[in-house]
């Protein structure tokens, strides 16, 4: 196949670009974002601060643009993120204890109501571990160590279709302390029944020419657990072209690996574009690294 997202259909699975609703007007973007990706991931526009501007006050114009655009095109969306310490709107930001909880669960009902039936998947919390496996600190921690299965529960209530996945970066390497606190909150929600589908590792990778350290055990460990696995917000410093591949070759050989996104279409829309870490250059042009994801979708 000659895209990324029908390459990647070919094994059951998709490829993803994270979308900025402020970009949806700049065709170069919209061209190549239309054609090479079969999953979409709103990169601002679906978080608390964005949805929830005031209390109660529901805002969904910049994530319908972009749910819109997508489904429009035939791509499907993943909802990012119900829960997180970060990108917290300033009432949530200053709230904790009860009333804080309370608002997180009326948060996730809130949104997933308007979004009910349509997504793939929600990334029901972001970021909630240290790198040494312990729990970050935040104002959601404050409110009780079980505010991530209350999160988890109240969304399974909220839209019973759609997957519930726990997101995370820096859980790649299975050697790391935080991958291993991952690893065991979702071991043991398994055990309890707590609702879960699936791991998001975010994949945002640093240096070198090489994986993080046994990168293909942490995906297969994670899927033995009875969750999806998807790789997303794939970025990597100066698109390390063996690295793209290992990464993509890695997914491809978990069946349970089931797509991977990239966090922006040209290196000059990334959050990190002084490092140049994505697929296509400032001008849209197709990178190395694009052509060795390419080559390992079709080789698989
Ligand atoms: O929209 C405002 C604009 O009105 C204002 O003029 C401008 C001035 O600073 O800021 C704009 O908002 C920025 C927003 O991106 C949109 O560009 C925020 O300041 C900026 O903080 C925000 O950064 C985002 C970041 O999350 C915030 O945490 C990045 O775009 C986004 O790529 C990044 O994505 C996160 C994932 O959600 C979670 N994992 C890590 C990943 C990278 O940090």
């Amino acid at each position: 196949a000659s895209t990324l997202g029908a390459a990647a259909a070919q094994s059951g699975r998709y490829f993803g670009t994270a979308i900025a609703a402020s970009r949806l007007g700049d065709s170069t973007y919209t061209t190549i974002a239309g054609r090479e990706f079969n999953m979409v991931t709103a990169e601002n526009e679906m978080k608390p601060d964005a949805t929830e501007p005031n209390r109660g006050q529901f805002s969904f114009n910049s994530g319908d643009q972009i749910y819109n655009w997508a489904t429009q095109r035939g791509l499907k969306v993943r909802g990012h993120t119900l829960a997180w310490h970060s990108q917290q709107p300033g009432w949530m930001q200053s709230l904790n204890g009860s009333s804080l909880r309370q608002a997180m669960i009326d948060h996730i009902n809130g949104v997933m109501a308007h979004y009910k039936g349509k997504l793939a998947a929600w990334d029901v919390v972001n970021e909630a571990f240290n790198e040494d496996g312990s729990r970050r600190s935040s104002n959601l921690q404050g409110t009780g160590n079980d505010w991530i299965e209350v999160a988890f529960r109240t969304a399974r209530a909220a839209d019973p279709s759609v997957k519930l996945c726990y997101n995370d970066y820096n859980i790649e390497n299975w050697s790391y302390g935080k991958t291993q606190g991952v690893y065991n909150m979702i071991r043991d929600f398994k055990s309890r029944g707590v609702p879960i589908d699936c791991v998001g590792l975010q994949t945002h990778f640093t240096g070198g020419s090489s994986l993080p350290g046994n990168f293909p055990t942490t995906l297969s460990s994670f899927a033995a657990l009875g969750v999806d696995v998807a790789l997303t917000e794939v970025d990597v410093t100066s698109a390390s072209t063996s690295q793209y591949a290992g990464l993509t070759q890695a997914c491809m050989n978990v069946p349970r690996c089931i797509g991977i996104t990239v966090w922006g279409v040209r290196d000059s829309d990334s959050w990190r574009s002084s490092e140049s870490p994505l697929l296509f250059d400032n001008s849209g042009n197709k990178k190395a690294a694009y052509t060795s994801v390419l080559n390992a979708l079709n080789s698989a």
